[in-house]
């Protein structure tokens, strides 16, 4: 092998291991845990040519002699919020792509012989971490959290902390090149630097199993390879076990009890569950539900259930930034459940945790995906890699939210081999740690046959799926092929079927044009909801729809001069919170349900 060959494959090697092994899964319920907030204004510089990094601006230089000399300064400059992302922070930043650095220091009150780790809820898109000078960690990815362990690095004063993060889109990246939502990028969710004992519990998966309503599963992972005896109670249920762990750490049992108050959109009961070692303990709400697919029929706790869903972006329209706080997600969730909504399709990506666990607080089942959108690397195996680590990701932090039903596992993929290799790693990567969830992914592959006179779709990877979503803009993006009364549907015949996306644009406050697609009129969009609605009684085995989307988003390439603006308009509501004529139709259709 020639000397350059070798130095080159000895890098990425070390580049492979030195990355991976220190950007870590997250420990089970940080919110839980004993955490302190590294949120507020962090110091920031824009390096728009990636100068940061060979310049080592994160060792923090300050010139201490009359020669020394450096060309930055993270003092008394551009401060940015964190969290947020950093477009709606400054005008220039709108459509900014690239590095932009964050830096804060921070005083680190230590306990005697406790852990500390740095926890990051999503950074956007890939970032690298300095802790006093030195690089500590890496993650790619925007929207799952990660960890790194500091606990010799960390001081008790003045630590420093910087963060490279850079949003510029990949051909290899998840998702990839062009995508129908905002390229926001920063640290866009909570940061917090959390202590724990030395042995922690560092895992846990607590859940209703998958076909009976009385019995509870539990599994606990210790932080170490030791046994320790883990106690495990459900004080409302009077439950209560103590268990030894193996020489893992692990250990597993069940619960019995014919007391279970299972948890449905209708009755959205939580359970207080603690979890406690000899020097750890954690609590949290649990809610327990069975749901599993019988032929066409998706039940959840033994009834078939019709899905009233909706779905909306990671996005506050009317402050035009990402969404990452618990008021946030009381808005938007608030307006879900205004429209009669029994479960949320949170596109296209893991939002954050706040909007979950609202969610299923307030009773929504939930459908989370990976944004594996339209022209994702499928022949990359090591973009394959970053989908299961990202998949893997999303599953670890939320396996013990009720409220999460679905796993979306992909989202307008074209059929092809190596794309339904790359979505059977992601399938077999679900069901390695969940089990009992139901796996969907939506297509957009649904044509109307002439000869037929019917809606037909061919892909045979729908097999692998519980439920079968389609995405159709009839009346939009296609015009009808025929009268929605006469819109006959034989798609995944045998499998529930939801339709995830369907819908059209119109600009809040335009009237008139009931029947002219390019009005962008509120009343062209009513007409193409009615008819959609009509056309869902022809579907045999539509078992829940979701209109795309609660609010209008913004999109960069959504150019229409007046009416997007780089908005899509395909909302319900406007994106300065009013309701459009569509939106009271759909809330008569789920009323009706
Ligand atoms: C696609 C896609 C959405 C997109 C929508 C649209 O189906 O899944 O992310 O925003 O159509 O075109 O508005």
């Amino acid at each position: 092998m020639k000397p350059r060959t070798f130095y080159l494959a000895l890098s990425l090697f070390l580049n492979l291991i030195f990355s991976h092994s220190m950007a870590q899964q997250t420990m089970t319920n940080v919110y839980g845990r004993n955490v302190q907030s590294l949120n507020g204004k962090w110091d920031a510089i824009i390096d728009l040519y990636d100068q940061g990094r060979k310049n080592k601006i994160f060792l923090n230089k300050k010139p201490e002699t009359k020669i020394d000399f450096y060309e930055y300064s993270f003092d008394n400059g551009l401060r940015l919020n964190v969290p947020s992302d950093w477009n709606s922070q400054m005008p220039e930043l709108k459509y900014y792509e690239g590095t932009i650095w964050y830096a804060r220091h921070f005083d680190a009150a230590k306990e005697v012989d406790n852990r500390s780790f740095l926890y990051f809820g999503a950074v956007s898109y890939r970032c690298r971490i300095y802790l006093n000078g030195k690089e500590i960690g890496r993650h790619e990815g925007g929207f799952t959290p990660f960890q790194i362990e500091v606990t010799d690095a960390i001081k008790e004063k003045d630590n420093f902390l910087a963060v490279e993060v850079n949003n510029t889109r990949q051909v290899d990246a998840i998702p990839a090149m062009a995508f129908d939502w905002w390229n926001y990028g920063g640290i866009t969710r909570d940061v917090f630097l959390v202590s724990t004992p030395k042995v922690f519990i560092e895992d846990y998966f607590i859940q209703l199993d998958k076909t009976k309503a009385d019995k509870i599963n539990a599994s606990v992972e210790l932080s170490e390879k030791v046994s320790q005896s883990v106690t495990i109670e459900i004080p409302e249920l009077q439950l209560k076990q103590t268990v030894r762990t193996d020489a893992n750490g692990e250990a597993k049992t069940s619960f019995a009890s014919k007391k279970i108050k299972r948890w449905s959109p209708g009755s959205p009961t939580l359970y207080k569950v603690k979890v406690s070692s000899k020097s750890d303990r954690v609590e949290e709400q649990i809610g327990f539900r069975n749901v599993w697919v019988k032929g066409e029929d998706i039940y959840l706790n033994d009834e078939p259930v019709f899905l009233k869903s909706i779905s909306f972006h990671e996005e506050i329209p009317q402050r035009k930034s990402r969404a990452f706080s618990e008021a946030d997600a009381v808005m938007l969730l608030s307006e879900a459940k205004a429209l009669g909504c029994n479960m949320i399709r949170l596109a296209h990506y893991p939002q954050n945790e706040y909007t979950v666990r609202l969610a299923e607080k307030m009773g929504f089942l939930l459908w989370e995906e990976i944004p594996i959108w339209q022209g994702i690397d499928f022949k990359n195996e090591s973009t394959k890699e970053k989908a299961g680590k990202m998949m893997r990701e999303m599953i670890m932090r939320d396996k013990n939210r009720v409220a999460l039903t679905f796993w979306g596992v992909a989202n307008e993929t074209q059929p092809s081999a190596p794309r339904n290799a790359f979505i059977k790693s992601l399938i077999d990567i679900t069901k390695s740690i969940d089990t009992t969830r139901l796996i969907t992914a939506a297509f957009d592959l649904v044509r109307f046959n002439k000869d037929k006179q019917v809606f037909v779709m061919d892909d045979p990877f729908i097999k692998a799926l519980d439920v079968v979503a389609i995405n159709k803009y009839l009346g939009w993006y296609h015009p009808w092929p025929v009268t929605p009364d006469k819109a006959t549907w034989d798609v995944a015949k045998g499998q529930p079927l939801i339709i995830s996306e369907f819908g059209g644009e119109a600009l809040y406050g335009k009237t008139g044009d009931a029947d002219v697609a390019s009005s962008w009129s509120e009343d062209y969009q009513a007409t193409l909801y009615r008819k959609n609605l009509e056309m869902f009684k022809h579907i045999p085995n539509l078992r829940g729809t979701s209109p795309w989307v609660l609010f209008d988003f913004r999109s960069p390439f959504r150019f229409h001069p007046t009416n997007q603006e780089d908005w899509n308009r395909k909302g319900l509501v406007s994106d300065q919170g009013y309701r459009k004529k569509a939106w009271y139709l759909m809330k008569e259709y789920y009323d009706s349900k």
